[in-house]
């Protein structure tokens, strides 16, 4: 990075020197930098532990965060995994920033833990925490499967980022709140994606990742209810915790595109099969299947399953916790700066989807009780743009076929639709309907075998599996043979 690039006074380097790369001075913090460098030995053992699986000894071609203006957070080069230079990079401080919503809206951002907020944060900064891990967890066995060299780069990029990630709340945790934040720390590395004894705390982080398909509808699906969640949080009026999610906003974009680009590239795939083999029907399963390829259907009933978990994960869509976090300014609404209202909410309506006496009704309820309701119904309309995308891939290859998104009420297990069977047309079933339609709507065993029985690993570079097409562009712009995992 030359010098002249440092262009705003907002830019804080990296102290390398120290153990953990920071832009918050941790040399100077000495009780911060003992509590973190205390913690950071139990990381590396489970990451080595429960990161993936395998590779540890592998050199990856990672980008680095080394600082948090543009040009210095995408550094590329070859690293071990567990010598990775995790970190803690906030955004830069806005100046003068006031608290953006809620009863405190217009006070100066608090810099300092509010006392009477401390429980709240703590349960707010310890839930998205729990995250972080548990994704890496649910994912460390993909590795043995992958479906390219540029695909398993992808995926440790995906999982050192989702560390990261951790290490932004475990700072938070350390720096303020003392000793019960340290054992919170501890408590992170210890629970476990979807051990019976001490699961991790959301229901979509404790389901497996069993295949790459799922690996691209969950980075595509639920790292999207992360994005969610981390713009909801970066309003927060206690601005260590807004800073931090500011920054990994921007890696979570690249999960994402993962996701988008994986799912893409199979559909693209798929299509490509059809039309060479005269395959004209998506539904003539067998045929597409003949070939190594994921049938559309499929692909739809992953796409169900990923979505109605996933929207689970935003709570009660009538939530008075919702409203509490709201109120005191500490978790926000997406876009908050950007909505036209008082942000405060006293006196607004929400029109949130109720089923009442057997039948869908739209009801207005107190704003503030809805937060959690528009927050999904936002992360909805987010979903839609990257649907449109894979439906552009197959109109234009000339098959007949829409991925759709589900009902909001299908197959739901939290919130307001927990008690009913919606099919994803919305139509309401009894259990014995539900039971015998389930598998026209949700992966069925054989899907699910028959996705395991085409994840062969392929690790020759510029190589790919049966089911997925080759990227546009390389990652770094490298070249279609680049070595992007040294295997050992
Ligand atoms: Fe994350
Ligand atoms: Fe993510």
């Amino acid at each position: 990075m030359s010098s002249e690039a440092i262009t705003s006074e907002d830019m804080v380097e990296v102290d390398y020197d120290d153990l953990i790369p920071n832009n918050v001075d941790l040399a100077s913090d000495r009780a911060l930098k003992r509590a973190m460098e205390k913690w950071q030995p139990k990381y590396i053992d489970w990451w080595k532990d429960m990161g993936p699986n395998g590779f540890q000894e592998s050199q990856v071609y990672l980008r680095t965060a080394v600082g948090v203006d543009k040009d210095g957070w995408a550094k590329f080069g070859y690293v071990k995994m567990p010598e990775y230079r995790w970190g803690i990079l906030l955004a830069p401080e806005v100046e003068g920033r006031t608290i953006p919503f809620g009863k405190h809206k217009g006070e100066p951002a608090w810099q300092e833990i509010p006392g009477e907020y401390r429980s709240l944060l703590r349960r707010l900064i310890v839930i998205q925490g729990d995250t972080e891990p548990a994704s890496v967890e649910q994912q460390r066995y993909l590795g043995k499967t992958c479906p390219s060299l540029y695909d398993l780069r992808n995926l440790f990029q995906v999982n050192v980022e989702e560390g990261r990630h951790l290490w932004a709340m475990v700072h938070l945790l350390q720096k303020y709140f003392g000793r019960d934040g340290r054992e919170e720390a501890e408590a992170l590395l210890e629970r476990r994606s979807g051990d019976a004894d001490r699961p991790r705390m959301l229901g979509a982080f404790n389901e497996e990742t069993p295949d790459w398909l799922s690996f691209f509808m969950f980075t595509y699906f639920t790292d999207r209810d992360g994005k969610m969640q981390l713009e909801s949080l970066a309003q927060s009026g206690f601005d260590p915790l807004s800073r931090a999610t500011r920054f990994m906003l921007m890696e979570e974009a690249f999960h994402m595109f993962v996701g988008e680009t994986g799912v893409g590239r199979i559909i693209d795939k798929t299509c490509q099969v059809m039309n060479e083999h005269g395959i004209t029907d998506p539904n003539d399963v067998d045929a597409v299947r003949a070939h190594g390829a994921i049938d559309l259907p499929l692909l739809q009933r992953k796409a169900n399953f990923h979505m109605s978990v996933t929207r689970d994960l935003f709570g009660a869509e009538v939530s008075t916790n919702a409203a509490t976090y709201f109120n005191a300014g500490l978790k926000g609404r997406f876009n908050e700066s950007k909505l036209e209202d008082d942000h405060q909410l006293e006196n607004e309506t929400y029109s949130v989807t109720r089923f009442q006496d057997g039948a869908f009704v739209d009801e207005d309820v107190p704003a503030l009780n809805a937060i959690n309701c528009r927050l999904l119904d936002d992360y909805m309309k987010d979903c839609q743009g990257g649907i449109n995308r894979w439906n552009k891939i197959i109109s234009k290859a000339g098959i007949d076929f829409e991925l759709s998104q589900p009902h909001k009420a299908f197959n739901r297990r939290v919130g307001e639709f927990s008690e009913i069977n919606a099919s994803p047309d919305g139509d309401v079933l009894g259990d014995a309907d539900w039971n015998a339609r389930e598998t026209e709507w949700l992966p069925e065993p054989e899907d699910l075998q028959y996705l395991k029985d085409i994840m062969k690993p392929v690790t020759e570079p510029g190589k790919f599996a049966s089911w997925i097409a080759a990227p546009r562009v390389g990652v770094d712009s490298k070249e279609g043979d680049f070595e992007y995992v040294q295997l050992q």
